[in-house]
């Protein structure tokens, strides 16, 4: 086998991309990765849109903020005293790209150990050849690969607003909201998803003033109801302006800033004028550059590569995996499938269960959830019990002095299966690990509710929540 040809090339460095790569070496396949990102010098910078403009630096301003906003508003409740508080922003944006670099440097450091062959550049099919397909790597020279599987892991782009094309200076996508040089006085967010729920409170915490505008009339329509209001209620206490119901008109950039033509929800006309601009409106599937039409691999009408259940696509030995596909644009959700796809190709049975996939939106309360919601259920007609228990009746929360949200369980009303989990407050995202383990093993909420669980601790919360479903919570 020469030195261009392998089994498998993975085309994308991101969570969905690497991990594939380190499970496909560990099967004892000979693999190339392909990516294109480039670091501030023009170096490599391994780890997709998550490592570099997206969860890692995102958590890292998160906790910087949460830090400040502590210091300032909550450490005096401890009897703590700060004095002569101030923000360097240059430092915290520094510590901010210092913990991307860590985890660029981890994942080149694992390619190494797994003797995975790294090409800087972006690669493009060619055309099937006798080895499998041909591909093209356009980096700082032109070369010529080949292997027998190919798994595309392309990830995804902030999609613009038509008419707002991001400059990343006033109309800033996730990249530019990542790295505002100075806390913006104003600042209007279009979108109140994930991104816009976390990085709006990312700069509400340093400083800023956020008017949030969305376009459904609903609050986090794809969250539990219950569990929604109770976020809402938390974050309008915190001074997050958030206009729900908005239609967007025209945005205009001058030397002022930003300014926003939009309409309330009772149709009357507004203007937002802002600093700064974030647009986190979603994501649209990239494949720019990877030339799917060489060998006629289909996309659908978002641009998302066709695939099955498994990560097949339209040609044989040629997968996807990821934000280029269908399905949740999440790192887990990318890694899963890498791993998966990996297994498949050495006719092992890779497994990805879809229905316990987490989803976690880090802002402060935490959400979390897994499984079905409320609405869900009810729309499905499938009869459930509920059981809810707040953090304001749980000790460990009383002494973090985090005593917003709850726990809440959805079980079937027959065999008291867990059907979904939700959760708003302290550390969400850690405690939803219990209830994905639990409904990967088809736990009952009964189960939960008669395990054994550490005092004091949220995570009590859960075990609450699961008793609360039959009506015996013993603390609340
Ligand atoms: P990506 O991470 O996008 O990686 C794709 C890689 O492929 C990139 O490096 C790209 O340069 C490269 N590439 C593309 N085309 C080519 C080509 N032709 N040749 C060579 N290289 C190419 N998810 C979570 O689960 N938790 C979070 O907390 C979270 N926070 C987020 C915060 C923000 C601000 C954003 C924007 C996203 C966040 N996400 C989070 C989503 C997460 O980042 C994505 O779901 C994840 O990165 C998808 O992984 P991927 O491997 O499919 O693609
Ligand atoms: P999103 O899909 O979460 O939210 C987009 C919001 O914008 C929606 O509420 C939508 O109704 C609204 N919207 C769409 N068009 C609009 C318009 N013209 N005017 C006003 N509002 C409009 O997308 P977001 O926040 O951009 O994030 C993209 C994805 O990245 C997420 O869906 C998630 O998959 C991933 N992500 C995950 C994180 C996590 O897991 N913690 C953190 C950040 C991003």
């Amino acid at each position: 086998m020469s030195n261009k040809q392998f089994d498998v090339i993975v085309i994308g460095g991101g969570p969905g991309g690497y991990v594939a790569a380190i499970r496909a070496a560990q099967l004892g396949f000979n693999v190339a990765c392909i990516d294109e990102w480039k670091n501030a010098k023009g170096g490599p910078a391994l780890g997709g849109t998550c490592t570099n403009i997206g969860c890692i630096p995102s958590k890292a301003l998160l906790q910087s903020s949460e830090h400040f906003e502590h210091a300032g508003k909550h450490f005096a409740d401890h009897g703590i005293k700060v004095e002569g508080l101030g923000l360097d922003i240059d430092k915290m944006l520094g510590r901010k790209d210092a913990v991307v670099k860590q985890n660029n440097e981890g994942i080149t450091y694992l390619f190494k150990k797994n003797k995975i062959t790294f090409f800087h550049g972006r690669g493009s099919f060619v055309k099937a050849s006798d080895a499998g397909y041909e591909l093209k790597v356009t980096g700082a020279a032109e070369e010529s690969i080949e292997a027998k599987h190919v798994i595309v892991a392309t990830g995804s782009n902030a999609r613009a607003l038509p008419g707002a094309d991001f400059d990343e200076e006033n109309i800033l996508s996730n990249d530019g909201a990542l790295r505002i040089p100075g806390v913006p006085k104003k600042l209007g967010l279009i979108g109140s998803g994930v991104i816009g729920l976390e990085m709006g409170s990312v700069w509400r915490r340093l400083g800023s003033e956020v008017t949030v505008l969305e376009a459904l009339p609903t609050f986090l329509g794809a969250v539990d109801e219950q569990i929604a209001k109770e976020a809402q209620k938390a974050f309008v206490k915190q001074g997050l302006k958030i206009e729900l119901g908005v239609k967007v008109g025209e945005v205009k950039t001058g030397k002022k800033g930003v300014s926003v033509a939009w309409t309330n929800a009772k149709g009357e006309a507004q203007t937002l004028e802002v600093d700064k601009l974030i647009v986190s409106i979603g994501r649209v599937p990239n494949t720019i550059g990877l030339n799917p039409e060489a060998v006629g691999l289909k996309l659908d009408e978002r641009g998302a590569i066709v695939v099955d259940d498994e990560c097949r696509t339209s040609l044989p030995n040629v997968w996807a995996i990821g934000d280029v596909v269908r399905g949740p644009m999440l790192a887990h959700k990318a890694e899963e499938e890498g791993v998966a796809v990996a297994e498949r190709i050495a006719g092992q049975h890779g497994h990805v269960n879809f229905n316990t996939i987490p989803w976690v939106i880090y802002t402060s309360p935490e959400i979390a959830w897994v499984g079905q919601t409320e609405q869900q259920l009810k729309a499905e007609g499938r009869a459930y019990k509920a059981g809810t228990f707040p953090f304001l009746a749980n000790g460990r929360a009383r002494a973090l002095g985090d005593t917003t949200g709850m726990v809440k369980f959805l079980a079937d009303a027959a065999t008291d299966e867990i059907l979904g989990v939700h959760i708003v407050g302290p550390m969400a995202s850690e405690l939803i690990s219990e209830a994905v383990v639990a409904m990967e093993f088809k736990a009952s909420a009964e189960d939960i509710a008669r395990i054994c669980h550490a005092h004091p601790s949220l995570s009590e919360a859960t075990k609450e929540a699961a008793l609360a479903v039959d009506k015996r919570t013993l603390n609340f």
